[in-house]
């Protein structure tokens, strides 16, 4: 997790670095802190324990010299607790160097043995610090005073330092670095965690996503793993770790920064929420089958002998991804592909069964969930061919996989996903449909009829929307609940899991989400008088025992919440209604989920709940 940030160019890097950190936050959130090198080159350096704005309010009090060149990050730890002794940038003994990192060291403490033993002084706990002093190591066996006095020009000494230090370090890292005496250059480093590289007029950036610098550029390099940039205010040089040089190409970011920006919104979930209408319109566009199965078998280049001949598909996900994957197998499976789902966290031992016969689809927002990434890896290594869905482009998801499909719903900063999950699923129903096409598992007459039926959901979730005051009067009669139960089947059973991770995340109470035909296997026994039972009962073919499943609840004193259609509403008797239009069974849950969303906001609102930064949670989970 956390997020980097890094400047050279010849406006006051403090204050670029402060504000792309601000950007960055939803990455990580419990540390962070600025470097800087002044035009004397003095290393100078201000970290707080807490979030950006702490760090801007103490810069405001206490300035920073004014330097051009700087880095910053804010923080997610993983070793060494949020403090703002271990809160980085760090510094080498004798404060020339400095870095941020992203990532594990995962053989820090052999270095860090060795280190102490040259008479090296730590001052943090972390794994990152190892680093810093071995640059400081490298740059002594370079015999940096012997180079000084020469008058050689410091730049490849440093570069070779960097270089040299990467080349002991094992785990995962996105690092930037800065050494007093070489302040025309910034060193930044890539093995398994995000790195681009923003590219100004007389400025470059570092930044662990592009929303750091959009503010300023749109031109970006998406570094790859195993990569070193030498980045100057006019120029960037890139490396891989033996040394040789590389050409990279920039590619234009068509996200502008208000797009990341929280417009008008209180929080950036309600206003992802809203978003939801174009984030489908988007995953869907040009993509829809019959009429454009080119386009899309194009921009996946997904043969389509492979499509013909798989025998099953495999997901592998976490979290909400996991979510939109068991849609996906009720969508597969609809259309007479046999899928499995797979929390990617689990996948392991079943990595086994994959073969050239099953096509695995590895579902990521962010593209960086190291779960995912480990076993997309195992997937490939038993001869499985990998499909991301993923919303960010240059990850290194989409690297490892064989082909991808982007769900285009633009930067998610909440860190409680909702747009990204609906384009996730979108983007199933697509590939699904498009997969029984191909395979002639359904007519092309009636694959129409469901693009059809798909293309007016965008409105169908506007109108959804609309029902947002009435959803948070009920979210309001019941956000002191400390137990929520969301009850459903089939198709929605996912959302209903869904609901439930959504109110766990972000209002901190306890939730469940529960196959309906399950609830009288034990589970029925936590209802008590009052209890609040989510339950989506849209019309279906399971709609009567979705009926029955609720009489049992409210058998047992619980408070009904129905998400019902008009049709079903006539059905179902419940103490609250929150109505959706209606659409067909398979397409129901893109409809279904956005009151749960809503619910889970308004009860978190309530609580008073920091809903875009919930506690101990990061927005992208790059560690095992
Ligand atoms: C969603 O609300 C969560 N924050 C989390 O479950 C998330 O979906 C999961 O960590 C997977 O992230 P990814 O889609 O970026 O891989
Ligand atoms: N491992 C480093 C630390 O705990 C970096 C963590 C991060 O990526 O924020 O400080």
């Amino acid at each position: 997790m956390c997020g980097i940030t890094g400047y050279i160019g010849k406006k006051i890097a403090t204050d670029i670095l402060v504000d792309g950190l601000k950007r960055l936050e939803y990455r990580g959130y419990d540390s962070c802190g600025v470097a800087g090198i002044s035009p004397k080159s003095e290393l100078y350096l201000k970290r707080v324990s807490g979030r950006v704005d702490a760090l801007d309010a103490l810069i405001a009090k206490d300035p920073l010299k004014k330097g051009v060149v700087g880095i910053g990050h804010t923080r997610w730890a993983t070793h060494g607790v949020p403090s703002e002794d271990n809160a980085h940038p760090h510094t080498d003994c004798n404060k020339q160097v400095v870095i941020v990192h992203n990532g594990i060291i995962e053989n820090y403490l052999d270095l860090k043995g060795r280190l102490l033993k040259t008479g090296h002084k730590f001052k943090s706990e972390t794994d990152t610090e190892v680093v810093v002093h071995l640059i400081e190591e490298k740059l002594k066996t370079l015999n940096v005073s012997g180079a000084a006095a020469r008058g050689a020009i410091l730049e490849p000494v440093f570069f070779e330092a960097v270089r040299r230090a990467i080349a002991e370090l094992q785990g995962s890292f996105a690092m930037a670095v800065l050494w007093a005496k070489c302040p025309n250059m910034l060193l930044a480093a890539r093995q398994h965690s995000p790195l681009v590289i923003g590219l100004g007029d007389g400025e470059n950036f570092i930044a662990s996503d592009v929303s750091a610098f959009l503010k300023y550029t749109k031109k970006a390099v998406f570094m790859n793993d195993g990569e070193i940039a030498a980045v100057k205010a006019d120029s960037v040089s890139y490396f891989n770790f033996q040394g040789k040089k590389l050409d990279h190409s920039p590619v234009t970011i068509q996200w502008d920064s208000t797009m990341a920006e929280k417009g008008g919104y209180k929080h950036f979930m309600l206003k992802e929420i809203h978003e939801q209408p174009e984030s489908v319109e988007n995953t869907l566009r040009g993509r829809l089958l019959p009429l454009n199965g080119d386009i899309l078998q194009q921009e996946i280049n997904l043969p389509s002998e492979l499509i013909k001949n798989i025998k099953g598909v495999q997901i592998i996900a976490c979290g909400t991804a996991y979510h939109a994957g068991l849609v996906g197998r009720y969508v597969f499976e609809n259309f007479g592909l046999p899928t499995s789902v797979d929390f990617a966290s689990e996948f392991s031992d079943r990595a086994k069964i994959v073969n050239k016969d099953i096509l695995v689809i590895a579902v990521s927002q962010s593209g960086e969930t190291a779960d995912t990434l480990y076993a997309v890896r195992e997937a490939k290594a038993s001869g499985g061919k990998v499909l991301a869905i993923t919303n960010t482009l240059g990850s290194t998801l989409t690297r490892e996989a064989d082909f991808v499909l982007y769900t285009h719903c633009g930067p998610e900063i909440g860190v409680a996903s909702t747009k990204a999950f609906i384009g996730q699923m979108a983007a199933m129903y697509v590939l699904a449909i498009h997969f029984a096409v191909i395979r002639k598992n359904i007519f092309e007459a009636d694959a129409r009829k469901y693009v059809d039926e798909f293309l007016k959901i965008p409105r169908l979730i506007e109108d959804t929307l609309a029902g947002e005051g009435a959803i948070s009067k009920v979210a309001e009669c019941f956000a002191q609940s400390e137990h929520f139960l969301f009850i459903a089947r089939h198709i929605n059973f996912p959302i209903a899991l869904e609901g439930a991770l959504k109110i766990k995340e972000i209002s901190y109470v306890h939730a469940e989400g529960y196959a309906a035909g399950e609830m009288k296997h034990g589970p029925i026994a936590i209802i008590y008088k009052g209890m609040p039972v989510l339950a989506i009962a849209t019309t279906s073919k399971m709609l009567s025992l979705v009926a029955n499943n609720i009489e049992e609840a409210k058998a047992r004193g619980a408070e009904v919440i129905a998400i019902v259609d008009e049709d079903s509403r006539k059905i179902i008797k419940a103490s609250k209604y929150i109505v959706v239009p209606k659409t067909l069974e398979i397409l129901s849950p893109l409809l279904t989920v956005i009151p749960l969303q809503l619910f889970a906001y308004f009860v978190a609102l309530s609580k008073k709940c920091d809903i875009d930064k919930p506690r101990n949670l990061a927005k992208s989970v790059t560690v095992r």
